[in-house]
């Protein structure tokens, strides 16, 4: 069956906004390669959760409604990541969702790299 798709708004580091269509099932760093969404050095560990650079932060909200919650791994990378939040996850682990649909995303202003 064809995968569903849902809208989902990144906005970025310059205040631009940017509308993909994200796959259900996807995770948000496959849906920002897929939809060539331009991040300076995003996702540089290709989701293996090796650096940090896939942080993104949700509307407390959205933050909440996510279906995972961050596992111990996850939050030990977040702890390096440049601009932490209370609602930050990164990117690679967290799976697109058809609750995800008018989600809107803030890219950090700034990325570090944890294995530098
Ligand atoms: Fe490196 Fe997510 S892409 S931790």
């Amino acid at each position: 069956p064809q995968k569903q798709l849902v809208n989902v708004t990144f906005l970025l580091r310059d205040g631009k906004k940017q509308q993909v269509k994200a796959k259900v099932g996807d995770n948000l760093l496959d849906i920002i390669i897929e939809n060539n969404v331009d991040i300076d050095g995003f996702g540089a560990c290709e989701g293996t959760l090796a650096c940090s650079t896939c942080h993104l932060i949700f509307k407390p909200e959205d933050f909440n409604k996510l279906p995972d919650k961050p596992t111990d791994e996850e939050l030990d990378m977040l702890d390096l990541a440049f601009g932490l939040t209370e609602t930050s996850r990164l990117g690679c682990q967290v799976i697109v969702t058809k609750d995800m649909d008018g989600l809107e995303i803030t890219v950090p202003k700034g990325v570090s790299d944890a294995r530098k």
